[in-house]
């Protein structure tokens, strides 16, 4: 697939397409990941086996395991660490559900909807102390450091972000300090970690660690522009959370800064009454106001970034899928 066609909305089977140099790496990783959350109690078992299923795009395994393969050989270690990677990023949907309210996640019934708050947070601290003690099994203990200072920032991005609902004034640098948090880091220590365990330089390490974080951003930000102009049916997890917590994304902000005062106090009316109709209302103005365009080009800009980090590796298959990666993060509809 050429970076040309992925101006076209990213589906999940594009995904899949995208990350076929590590198909039987990713086919092993899924493997693993099944065999680690089988629980012999029912409960505790339909409910690991769940959050794992279909409809996940494994982007953070993805971008380890396409590291690795960029710079030599996936080996035994990359394996563990891109199946802890997912565990400990599903556990963060199962908490996130709960901090948002979804109802859908994965095309499914989230935990918190189907059972409980209650049962979606000790789901998710079993998959994070699941995925550490897996993690723990590397020979070194470089991994689960590594690991655990990235889930530590994750988890002040979301702090951060639920501190900053409701403030209509958030600026850009500071709804970009949360995004870097609550989603770059992760995806940055994927990156990093792959090309550590394949040996890579302090240099290498720090380009992908680089190329992580610029992806995570452009993922993050068209994330935010799907939250508003996203079909549920079509990404499969609930949309329009931004608004019913009263989160200033990127488009309100850029929105809100090229307002006038008094169509910014009507923009604020609508800020403060998070419904459906507000959401329509509020999609045609960006709409009008051409700050969906612009949002996307600041997505845009932190793909180019990312390439730019890739520069000094050879032409590979895996190096081809990641410059496409950074493309898709931006253009994605899942
Ligand atoms: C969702 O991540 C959380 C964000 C950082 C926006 P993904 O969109 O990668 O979720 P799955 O793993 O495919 O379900
Ligand atoms: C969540 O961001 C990022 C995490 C750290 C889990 P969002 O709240 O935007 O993710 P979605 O839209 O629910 O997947
Ligand atoms: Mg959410
Ligand atoms: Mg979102």
């Amino acid at each position: 697939m050429s970076i040309a066609n992925l101006r076209q909305p990213v589906t999940l089977s594009a995904w899949a397409r995208l990350f076929a140099p590590i198909g039987p790496q990713l086919a092993e990783v899924e493997r693993r990941l099944q065999a680690e959350l089988r629980h012999s109690d029912p409960f505790v078992d339909e409910l690991a086996q769940r959050s794992f299923n279909l409809g996940g795009k494994r982007l953070r395994p993805a971008l380890l395991l396409l590291t690795a393969s960029a710079l030599g050989d996936v080996n035994d270690a990359h394996l563990t660490l891109a199946a802890v990677v997912e565990m400990i990023h599903t556990a963060t949907l199962v908490h996130d559900d709960v901090i948002d309210e979804a109802d859908i996640r994965r095309h499914k019934e989230t935990i918190n909807a189907r059972w409980s708050n209650q049962t979606s947070i000790l789901l998710g601290d079993y998959l994070f102390t699941h995925a550490f003690y897996l993690a723990s099994s590397l020979d070194t203990t470089f991994g689960c450091r590594t690991l655990g200072r990235a889930t530590n920032i994750v988890c002040e991005g979301e702090l951060l972000q639920t501190a900053a609902s409701g403030d209509f004034e958030l600026s850009c640098q500071q709804y970009y300090r949360i995004i870097n948090a609550k989603t770059a880091e992760l995806c940055a220590c994927c990156c990093a970690l792959g090309a550590h365990y394949a040996e890579g330089d302090q240099h290498t390490v720090s380009r992908f660690d680089s190329f992580g974080k610029h992806i995570g951003m452009a993922f993050q930000i068209a994330d935010d522009l799907l939250d508003l102009t996203g079909e549920e049916h079509a990404v499969g997890k609930s949309l329009g959370t931004d608004l019913t917590k009263r989160r200033m994304t990127l488009p309100l902000i850029l929105l809100r800064d090229q307002l006038p005062q008094p169509q910014q106090c009507e923009l604020h009316a609508l800020f403060e009454l998070p419904s459906q109709a507000s959401r329509t209302a509020l999609l045609d103005w960006l709409k009008q106001a051409g700050i969906l365009g612009l949002a996307r080009e600041e997505a845009l800009v932190h793909a180019s970034r990312a390439a730019e980090q890739l520069e000094f590796l050879p032409d590979t298959p895996a190096k081809k899928s990641l410059l496409q990666l950074s493309q898709a993060a931006v253009s994605r509809c899942v």
